[in-house]
């Protein structure tokens, strides 16, 4: 080995500060920073946040998998004292979402809900959220079970129904929350509108996107202040890894949030963090495909005859295909339905798939379905957000099309 080039050690350890040059002195010395507001999306899925690694050149972003880091002087570091407050795997994968959804800065968390959490800590005991009759049902769970008892206020409102938004708003409303689509209603939200009551009310207001992914909807361009995610879903998209995102453009409230991320410490680890970044590369690309394909199969099941309802932006029988059509560049890749059969066909349907995995969550390659009622929303039992225990929830994978089609077809097959 070449000592010149990799410092050997003999004898009495010296400070390893000095023999070791640190990668990460000023992130974009080796390059200019990429000019992230000229490329389109798909560059930036792929490139975004991501620079050859200084010490080495590697062009995938390195695993640091270190809790610590050397300091060259009491309280004299490059940046990174220690993992909970920075990680170099996570910044990369910070700015990446960020670039994606059009933000200034961009948190990473264990989880969407520890995202969620987090960001909620900037409500106080007396404020006012008023949030979406249709949200995952974590969401509710921590909102109504965790946040409620502790002073917070709440109130739930079809976010769809713009009149209903304005009444509801109170005078100490600080933040209107929502998701569009919904889980699992896939209901939609005029986010420009809803955003042009909460400036007038000087609430935030924060967009769960997990179901549509930057590629098809960027809700801080539509005058959202918050974007969050379950990157656990589309972004990640292998359902390998859980992980959470606080988007936003607001440099002080992201100083806020930044303080909160390390006083809480609801951080990913740094594989975590690089499994996330993988699955970014090809988001864009994936997400052709679930659209693709859902379309398709939306199509098939609204002619199938044991289908009673499908609920689908893309179909014009949405009530808000208009809207879809206006606010997203395609329609998703999660389709709802129910059946003539209701429950009980629902369950049978749900046996019999080979291809679509009963499973929870969504997003990943690979097709999955499930009864939201007692599944994900177990949680909305008995609230007013309780859900038909007949839905059945499907997230349309990247498989061929026509094999999942098939796989549908032989499992209605089975209850008719
Ligand atoms: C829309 C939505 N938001 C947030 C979450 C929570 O994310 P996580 O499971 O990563 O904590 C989920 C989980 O299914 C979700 O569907």
């Amino acid at each position: 080995m070449d000592s010149s080039v990799y410092p050997v050690t003999t004898g009495s350890l010296p400070n390893a500060a000095a023999v070791i040059q640190f990668p990460h002195q000023i992130p974009n010395e080796v390059k200019p920073a990429m000019p992230n507001n000229q490329y389109h999306l798909e560059t930036l899925a792929v490139h975004a946040g991501v620079e050859p690694d200084p010490l080495t050149g590697a062009v995938m972003t390195p695993i640091y998998q270190t809790s610590t880091y050397a300091q060259t002087d009491v309280a004299q570091h490059k940046g990174y004292e220690y993992s909970r407050t920075d990680n170099p795997t996570r910044t990369a994968l910070q700015k990446a979402l960020a670039a994606l959804e059009g933000g200034s800065h961009a948190l990473a968390f264990s989880s969407g809900m520890a995202a969620i959490d987090t960001l909620l800590r900037l409500i106080k005991p007396g404020e006012h959220v008023l949030c979406g009759n249709d949200v995952y049902g974590g969401t509710f769970r921590l909102f109504d079970k965790i946040l409620r008892p502790n002073g917070v206020e709440f109130s739930y409102v079809n976010t769809g129904n713009l009149e209903e938004v304005q009444q509801a708003v109170q005078a100490h409303t600080r933040l209107i929350w929502l998701e569009t689509p919904t889980n699992p209603m896939l209901r939609l939200t005029d986010i420009a509108a809803i955003a042009a009551i909460a400036r007038q009310q000087g609430a935030w207001l924060g967009v769960d996107n997990t179901f549509a992914s930057p590629i098809l909807q960027r809700p801080l361009t539509l005058g959202a202040d918050f974007v969050v995610h379950s990157t656990t879903k589309y972004i990640g998209g292998h359902s390998d890894v859980v992980g959470g995102t606080i988007i936003l453009n607001d440099t002080a409230v992201y100083e806020q949030l930044k303080y909160l991320q390390n006083a809480i410490g609801a951080v990913p680890g740094p594989m975590d963090c690089f499994l996330t970044l993988r699955g970014i590369k090809t988001l864009a690309i994936r997400i052709k495909q679930h659209c693709a394909s859902a379309r398709q199969i939306a199509g098939w099941l609204e002619d199938h005859p044991a289908v009673a309802q499908v609920i689908y932006p893309g179909l014009e029988s949405h009530p808000q295909h208009e809207l879809a059509q206006r606010q997203m560049a395609d329609f998703g890749g999660m389709i709802s339905f129910i059946l003539h059969g209701g429950e009980a066909a629902a369950r049978q349907l749900a046996r019999h798939t080979h291809l679509f995995t009963l499973a929870e969550s969504l997003g990943g390659v690979e097709s999955l379905i499930e009864l939201p009622a007692p599944m994900t929303h177990a949680s909305v039992a008995d609230s007013p957000l309780a859900v038909d225990p007949g839905l059945v929830r499907i997230s349309v994978g990247i498989e061929n099309t026509q094999d999942l089609i098939t796989d549908l077809a032989q499992a209605l097959h089975h209850i008719q």
